[in-house]
């Protein structure tokens, strides 16, 4: 029994370790459908189909601040920092109510949707 559940151990940690792959989907195989290599509508899609949306809104502060705010404060050296921000969390700088994270999202695709908030300036 104790054997068992050592096994199941295991393999349940090398499944966790072995790393994951994020695998962007490529071009479309349509014709009539152009596929912009870096786009901008797929930061904003994400933004759209995530929870984004129930705190923040493009141009008035929710429970979050608005993205036309967070454009003007911040500016393209910035977008690491955002990226982790939005993977990661945090809060302090708004206010006392926590960004939760959002592990879900890779680097790369927390970065295409700093790119589009930051688009957002007035
Ligand atoms: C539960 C509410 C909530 C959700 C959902 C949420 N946010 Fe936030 N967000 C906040 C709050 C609150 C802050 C302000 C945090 C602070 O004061 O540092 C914030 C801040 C931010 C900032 C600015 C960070 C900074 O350091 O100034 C960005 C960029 C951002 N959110 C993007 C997103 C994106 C993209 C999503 C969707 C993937 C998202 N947020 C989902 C509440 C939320």
């Amino acid at each position: 029994m104790k054997k068992l559940f050592l096994t199941g151990m295991v393999s349940f940690l090398a499944i966790s370790c072995s790393k994951k792959e994020t695998t962007e989907p490529q071009s479309t195989d349509s014709d009539d459908v152009a596929t912009p290599v870096v786009s901008q509508a797929s930061g904003q899609t994400m933004i759209e189909t995530s929870d984004c949306l129930s705190c923040h809104n493009i141009s008035e502060r929710m429970i979050g601040p608005s993205y036309q705010e967070i454009a003007a404060k911040y500016s393209e050296k910035d977008i690491e920092i955002l990226a982790s921000k939005i993977i990661d969390g945090g809060s302090g700088n708004w206010g006392s109510v926590p960004m939760q994270p959002h592990p879900q999202f890779s680097k790369e695709d927390a970065k295409k949707m700093v790119e589009y908030i930051l688009k957002q300036k007035k």
